[in-house]
């Protein structure tokens, strides 16, 4: 949840940076932001970002409180909303690479010294690969269109014109493939919050992305759709207000419930979070209806297991978003969005919808795949621990949750590696939490 951090982009340093021959080979790191030298290699777990203007990558020490904590909850749509006049701001503060956020989204979140499978790292090195291709690509555009805005604009005609008649002679494979990178193109171009307001002014989010999340056949194009649209939404109140009307949350939690692939699922999972991320009205409109449901079917389908871990790392978001802004109530600024907040009854929308039950037999079956992905095994963890005041009561009494969380923790504890030992320790403390005779005795 914390990609929308402009420029900065926390990952394990040692997997982006093809290490060479240098003679200075390892990156001294500071807390100022330092430029990587080529063939440099660099300790992991630090604060790496591509400094868009000179294109060279940078990195720095990761400094949670400075980095992650300051941007959490607490500002709501309203207030962020006099922030973001795209009329004059034209400074790239905020453009991320859409294919380096996607490879982390797509791994478990930020965080130090995690361990990725051997997939993983080829996901990661293959991501890198396309944001080369796609920063090229785009320098050629862009000797040609002045400004971002114009280019989006040019994209948009450019897509439009795909379903016009005298296109029609076009094969569908060739159109197909330009929609696909016209898409990709607005993806890169749309992390600018800027650029985002400008693509709904010229009206991208009706015009394209609406028919094609709605209606579209096609499940590379309507992914790439979702994918868009959740770049356009993040962290940008505006769109978000803009996507909502538009009824978008409520497609998207039809993806849900409707679609089995992996790819798809993750992408909308992303597109839904930002959507309703800091948007009180948006979570209590669509949560309170289908949205709660279409969380928890994720979690009981067919589908793989780190797509679940998103899900649950949704819902534990949501919670813990709530309870930031209602902690600080008291010295908020802002007691209307307190207010908000309050009237999510987060608690009754998961337990109408069988959430702890589902979450139970949902880790009581997976035994040996979180076993076998502790960076799942985490989510799943960090997950139970946000909503264990909600669902105590089924949890603390349902011994088949009790041995595999116990088993989780012995195997992992007994591990040589540091992050699985760290999840053991989350799990012991959760099992403490949950099973202690003093909790018993408070039930
Ligand atoms: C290597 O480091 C030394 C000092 O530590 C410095 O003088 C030299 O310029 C560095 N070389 C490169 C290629 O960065
Ligand atoms: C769209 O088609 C019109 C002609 O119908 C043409 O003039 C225009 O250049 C095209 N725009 C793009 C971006 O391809
Ligand atoms: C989806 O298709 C239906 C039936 O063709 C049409 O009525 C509807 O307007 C389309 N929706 C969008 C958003 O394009
Ligand atoms: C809540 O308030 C405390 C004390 O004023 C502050 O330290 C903390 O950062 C605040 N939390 C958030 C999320 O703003
Ligand atoms: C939330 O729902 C529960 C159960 O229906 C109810 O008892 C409680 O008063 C509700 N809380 C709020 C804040 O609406």
């Amino acid at each position: 949840m914390h990609l929308a951090k402009a420029l900065t982009i926390l990952l394990l340093a040692k997997c982006a940076i093809i290490a060479g021959k240098d003679e200075n080979k390892t990156f001294e790191a500071t807390n100022e932001w330092q430029e990587i030298k080529e063939g440099q290699e660099i300790p992991a777990g630090l604060h790496v970002r591509i400094n868009l203007q000179t294109k060279k990558k940078e990195a720095k020490l990761y400094e949670p409180e400075k980095d992650d904590h300051k941007h959490s909850a607490l500002s709501n749509v309203v207030e962020n909303e006099a922030k973001t006049n795209h009329k004059e701001a034209a400074k790239p503060a905020s453009k991320i690479s859409k294919t380096l956020s996607e490879a982390l989204k797509s791994l478990p979140k930020e965080r130090l010294s995690i361990d990725y499978s051997p997939e993983q790292l080829e996901q990661i090195k293959r991501d890198f690969k396309t944001y080369s291709e796609l920063k090229k690509s785009f320098s050629e555009l862009k000797d040609k269109f002045k400004t971002d805005a114009e280019l989006i604009t040019q994209l948009l005609n450019e897509y439009k014109n795909l379903s016009k008649e005298h296109e029609l002679s076009l094969k569908p494979q060739t159109k197909l493939a330009t929609k696909l990178r016209i898409l990709e193109d607005l993806d890169y171009l749309v992390h600018q919050i800027d650029n985002a307001l400008w693509f709904i002014d010229e009206g991208g989010l009706e015009q394209i992305l609406l028919p094609l999340v709605v209606n579209e056949t096609n499940i590379d194009l309507r992914i790439k759709a979702v994918r868009v649209l959740g770049a356009v939404t993040l962290n940008n109140p505006k769109a978000q207000i803009k996507a909502f009307e538009l009824n978008f949350g409520s497609h998207l939690t039809q993806i849900l419930v409707s679609s089995t692939v992996t790819e798809e699922l993750s992408a909308t999972l992303y597109a839904l979070g930002s959507l309703l991320r800091k948007f009180p009205l948006a979570l209590q409109k669509i949560l309170s209806t289908s949205g709660t449901q279409a969380l928890i079917t994720v979690l009981a389908k067919e589908c793989e297991l780190k797509v679940k871990a998103k899900a649950i790392t949704l819902i534990s978001d949501i919670i813990v978003e709530k309870n930031l802004v209602l902690s600080n109530y008291s010295d908020s600024d802002n007691p209307l969005a307190a207010a908000q907040y309050a009237d999510l009854n987060i608690s009754e929308w998961l337990q109408s919808n069988a959430f702890c039950e589902t979450v139970d037999r949902l880790i009581s079956t997976n035994l040996y795949e979180l076993l076998d992905q502790p960076d799942s095994a985490e989510y799943f963890v960090i997950g139970l621990e946000s909503s264990e005041k909600i669902c105590k009561s089924v949890w603390s009494t349902s011994p088949q949750l009790r041995h595999t969380l116990l088993t989780i923790k012995n195997r992992y504890m007994h591990s040589q590696n540091e992050f699985r030992i760290e999840v053991a320790q989350m799990i012991e403390r959760l099992i403490e939490v949950l099973y202690s005779s003093k909790s018993h005795e408070e039930l």
